[in-house]
């Protein structure tokens, strides 16, 4: 029998591209949908080396033309925009292309018949967490349109198993970071938001300091803390939620976090010593929305799916995106 073929969108962007290489290889055929708004051709043809079309998944056309045409044993969904700033100032843009573009995908896999989806969701469904570590039945009460956006379309997905039958394994991560242990894929997001690269990006002297929001939180050192999750960790849980899955499992959320976090403050401390470079701070007010602590149990995931994160710790996680940053970004 030949293996199943799995579509990817979004899977020339940073975590989908991770997801593409665990996909291969554990064996599966991939196609990659991707309009490559922020996603990068480059990487799909030398590291990934499978099909992209460059398309957008709220293009029916194009959607039904392809389920006529290719048989796929399930969808793997990356496709969205993940800024949480601009979805508070550009709300109809994040509705549109994350909840609006997610439904036309839904609504071509039911009418072809495929009915398994993983969907990338995120901890900022959580909104500000009664408790942490945040476990999957904790409410959800996002504080931006982008959280919202994401929560909009776990209902969807609850009410499409319900009247369709189409099951899905949604997965909350919370922060993605890393890269690729040999150094084939890492994070290039344009324009860059996350934590680590921006530390890193300052050490490579790319960038003149980085920025710390708020030194006054209640937390040991008074920086935020965060929960980073090493993005191989994050492509292998999607192999075992597709798995699950395939062998007719019901649909699942899943947070995936580390149980651990780290403060702004260690992060930065723990980069200057991976990368044995300075790393100059801009000390900042705090920023709207910002909740002191997010941190996630995988607890869920490690009992149900088996999912056993492999680089869990942050000098891990900081020495493959370095390695990955050098080798994109180059030298100073
Ligand atoms: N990075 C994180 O820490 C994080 C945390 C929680 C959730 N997520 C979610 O994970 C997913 C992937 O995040 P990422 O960091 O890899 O982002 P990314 O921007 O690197 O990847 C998203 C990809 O989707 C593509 N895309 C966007 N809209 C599209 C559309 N309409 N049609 C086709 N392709 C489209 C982009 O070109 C890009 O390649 C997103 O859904 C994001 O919301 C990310």
């Amino acid at each position: 029998m030949e293996n199943p073929t799995i579509l990817v969108t979004g899977g020339a962007g940073y975590i989908g591209s991770h997801a593409v290489l665990a996909l291969r290889d554990a064996g599966y055929e991939v196609v990659i949908l991707d309009n490559l708004v922020y996603g990068h051709r480059d990487l799909v043809e030398t590291a990934l080396k499978v099909e992209i079309i460059q398309g957008d998944i709220g293009d029916r056309a194009l959607l039904d033309q392809l389920f006529k045409t290719r048989e796929f044993a399930a969808v793997m969904h990356f496709a969205a925009y993940a800024y949480v700033g601009e979805s508070v100032s550009h709300p109809a843009k994040y509705y549109r292309n994350n909840v609006v573009g997610t439904l036309t995908l839904l609504e071509a896999m039911c009418e072809a018949g495929i009915k398994n989806f993983v969907f990338s969701s995120t901890c900022a469904t959580y909104g500000v967490p009664q408790q942490i570590p945040i476990s999957e039945n904790q409410p959800q009460q996002p504080i931006n349109p982008y959280g919202m956006s994401k929560l909009m379309v776990e209902q969807i997905l609850s009410d499409f198993d319900h009247a369709y039958g189409l099951r899905s394994v949604r997965f909350r991560y919370f922060n993605a970071a890393g890269a690729d242990p040999q150094g084939r894929l890492g994070e290039d997001h344009e324009p860059e938001t996350h934590l680590i690269p921006l530390v890193l990006l300052t050490a490579m002297g790319k960038r003149e300091s980085i920025s710390v929001f708020g030194t006054d939180y209640d937390t040991p050192d008074g920086t935020c803390i965060r929960d980073y999750i090493h993005v191989t960790d994050l492509a292998q849980a999607h192999i075992l939620g597709l798995e699950h899955l395939l062998k007719g499992g019901s649909t699942e959320v899943f947070n995936l976090g580390n149980g651990k976090g780290f403060s702004i403050q260690q992060v930065i401390e723990a980069a200057r010593v991976v990368t044995g470079r300075p790393i100059p701070v801009t000390l900042a007010d705090r920023r709207p929305g910002d909740p002191p602590s997010l941190v996630g149990s995988g607890e869920k995931a490690q009992r149900i799916l088996g999912w056993q994160p492999q680089y869990a710790d942050l000098e891990t996680i900081l020495k493959h995106a370095w390695q990955w940053h050098q080798k994109r970004h180059g030298g100073i």
